[in-house]
């Protein structure tokens, strides 16, 4: 039996980048939110990254609740440049989880951090544009991860998903579109997902004591998502006969 605290056989760092050569995906919200999870349910050291050139709601997020005298159980470092993956390689002693929050648009950046990654998370919403961008990232992510010996999992999640609940199912039709798509499509798709809620939306942009310590105070679905995101390091535990 396994349960959300068994313990876990991981690279060392454990290297996840969280990726859309499109904005707005959610990709900052859930790097904190998954920093969260493995700072407090596995106790690891975490790193986040913020290699968002245009962007930088990471820094700011995470400024402003270490000001406002919130413990945040992560780092945060802005390095929004191509050279990522060496701030990867020099921060790899000090951590056990590493999250490049790779921003939007950059392929250049996101493409550098691809090499030094063990995980690849794709994000997007059902919105159809945006499930129409995964493939491009895919590919992207195909082409920096060429030629390397060790393998890169991709993921896809999807975020923003609306919610219309009949015995225990999601029945919405804009996310079973487009978790159908995906899956035809070949992706890997994350079983848990992120629904499209208010709490979500306020996180990264509220003042502190607001709702911008959400992530640290409470987990919510990312609790799942990261217990879905660290399945594949689980040791096995025997179960007694
Ligand atoms: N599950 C969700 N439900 C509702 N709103 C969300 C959800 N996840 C993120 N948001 C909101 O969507 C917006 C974009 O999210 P976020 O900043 O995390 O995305 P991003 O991919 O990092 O964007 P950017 O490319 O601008 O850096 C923010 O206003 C955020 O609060
Ligand atoms: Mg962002």
């Amino acid at each position: 039996m396994t349960n959300s605290v068994a313990p876990l056989q991981t690279p060392a760092p454990l290297v996840i980048t969280l990726g859309n050569l499109k904005g707005g995906v959610g990709k900052t919200t859930s790097s904190f939110f998954l920093a969260s999870y493995f700072a407090s349910v596995h106790e690891l050291r975490v790193l986040v990254i913020d290699a968002d050139p245009l962007s930088q709601t990471g820094y700011s997020w995470y400024r402003r609740l270490t000001k406002g005298d919130i413990e945040v159980p992560f780092h945060l470092i802005a390095f929004p440049s191509r050279h990522v993956d060496d701030c990867i390689t020099d921060n790899a002693a000090e951590y056990d989880v590493i999250i490049v929050d790779a921003g939007g648009e950059s392929a250049e950046i996101f493409k550098a951090a691809i090499p030094e990654s063990h995980e690849l998370i794709l994000l997007t919403s059902v919105s159809p544009s945006e499930v129409k961008r995964v493939p491009s990232t895919f590919k992207a992510a195909e082409e920096a991860a060429a030629g390397r010996d060790r393998e890169i999992r991709v993921r896809v999640l999807m975020t923003k998903v609306p919610v219309t609940m009949k015995k225990g199912v999601n029945i919405s039709t804009e996310y079973r579109t487009q978790r159908k798509y995906l899956e035809d499509a070949g992706y890997d798709v994350f079983e848990s997902y992120l629904s499209s809620w208010k709490w979500y939306r306020e996180a990264a942009d509220g003042e502190v004591g607001d709702g911008a310590e959400n992530p640290i105070e409470d987990l919510a679905e990312y609790r799942q998502v990261g217990d879905e995101l660290v399945s594949p390091y689980r040791l096995a535990v025997e179960v007694p006969a």
